[in-house]
């Protein structure tokens, strides 16, 4: 091992922590599993896995609709993750945080409820070049629902979004600004504190897709003063199905309901429906409940080892990572931000990405490779696809090293 990663090492104890994940220490095609997708999905730690496991063998019931124990306990282990949101975003009140299905959800909430009843014929929402397809797709079909106009803020080589053309793209119709706080597919850290700020002073809303900083970043809802924030359980060490929407309480009161049914209403008759509070009236139906409470389960498992920790340990693999990587012959690191996070998405001369993977594959290196629903940065950088190694703090110098090793093979076998 060099100086480098036993220092990484001596930082945190990464083998302490991956004790925790048992999906970690199985082998594929005899090989070590190195797991390096986690920009796609996050690993479980036991402690979700036995949250979920406990609701379904002790407490299954219904939420809110009960008065039989089962239905008490349930609805108190699920609302219990709303107020671990509530700290873990320093959001001011569980009214503000509506339990959604992921990200996606979350865009969708917002363009929908708020985007249909604020924005007109000529208005502007302005996105980044990097955005995912579910912070670009939402906002084109309001705009071609409403006659609106998406603007795009571009970004330079490295993959950093260019601010002065934002403040270009800012003006008197900008209704909303919405841009990812980590770009997936680059790594690149947005400087969304600096964005809002712009856009609030242009008059605009802001809402930053946090799903790949809820993961990586200390956020703080308050502090940013962004109006709309989203992020994905699965990404935080979550279960899949379950996600954040953040909204400021004056916005979310001002918007109608995002769907009908049950839970989200007040009273019902034939001729009238009034609606719930905050935030039950984004919640028709019933919920993925299993999914809350293993949601609350990750909060509370990410916040024990420190969201400040977890950044400067993937720092250094990213420095020690990028150092590697970059050692490899024909390889070219797609996204080179000076603020990154834990992502190393990179294309090597002369080799298809997909083979690429499926090599690694063999090795028992996952990675990921495609667009990463992100298909503009890819024609921005004018390349089909990428491969993207995405760490989290359960990966170790070994594995990052297994990496460059696999792709040395890689090379061998295209030679
Ligand atoms: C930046 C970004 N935004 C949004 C999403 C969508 O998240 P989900 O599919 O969990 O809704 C992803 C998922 O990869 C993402 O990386």
């Amino acid at each position: 091992m060099s100086t480098l990663s036993s220092e990484i090492t001596a930082g945190f104890d990464v083998e302490r922590v991956r004790e925790d994940f048992p999906v970690l220490k199985q082998t594929v095609h005899g090989k070590p599993l190195v797991y390096l997708d986690s920009a796609a999905t996050a690993q479980k730690p036991s402690c979700v896995v036995d949250a979920i496991r406990h609701f379904h063998e002790v407490d299954c019931a219904n939420i809110h609709r009960g008065v039989h124990e089962l239905s008490q306990r349930s609805t108190a282990a699920y609302e219990e993750t709303r107020i671990k949101v509530k700290k873990f975003l320093n959001a001011r009140s569980t009214q503000e945080l509506i339990f959604v299905r992921g990200t996606t959800e979350g865009v969708n909430l917002v363009s929908s409820s708020w985007g249909r009843h604020n924005v007109k014929a000529g208005d502007e929402i302005v996105i980044s070049a990097m955005e995912h397809h579910s912070n670009i797709v939402p906002w084109q079909m309001l705009c071609e629902e409403t006659g609106a106009v998406l603007r795009v803020i571009p970004m330079n080589d490295r993959g950093e979004l260019i601010l002065e053309e934002y403040e270009k793209l800012l003006g008197p119709r900008t209704r909303m600004v919405a841009v990812a706080h980590v770009s997936n597919a680059l790594g690149t850290i947005n400087p969304v504190g600096q964005i809002i700020e712009m856009a609030h002073n242009a008059g605009a809303l802001a809402l930053i897709d946090g799903a790949q900083s809820a993961p990586h970043i200390h956020v703080d809802v308050q502090a940013l003063d962004c109006d709309f924030y989203a992020f994905s359980g699965h990404k935080v060490c979550g279960p899949t199905g379950i996600g954040i929407l953040f909204g400021k309480t004056e916005l979310l009161n001002a918007m109608p309901p995002y769907q009908g049914g049950g839970d989200m209403i007040r009273t019902v008759t034939f001729a009238k429906t009034t609606y719930a509070d905050l935030p039950y009236k984004f919640e028709a139906g019933t919920p993925n409940i299993a999914g809350g409470i293993g949601l609350g389960a990750a909060l509370d498992y990410m916040t024990a080892i420190g969201l400040d920790k977890i950044a400067a340990y993937e720092h250094e693999l990213l420095v020690y990572g990028t150092e590697k990587l970059l050692q490899i012959p024909g390889l070219r690191l797609i996204g080179t931000a000076r603020e990154k996070a834990a992502v190393l998405s990179f294309v090597m001369e002369g080799i298809h990405p997909h083979d690429i993977g499926t090599v690694l594959d063999r090795e028992g290196i996952a990675v990921r490779t495609g667009h990463h629903c992100a298909q503009p940065v890819m024609d921005w950088f004018n390349v089909p696809a990428t491969t993207r190694a995405s760490l989290a703090f359960y990966n170790t110098v070994g594995e990052i090293d297994a990496l460059a090793d696999g792709l040395r093979i890689v090379k061998e076998v295209f030679s």
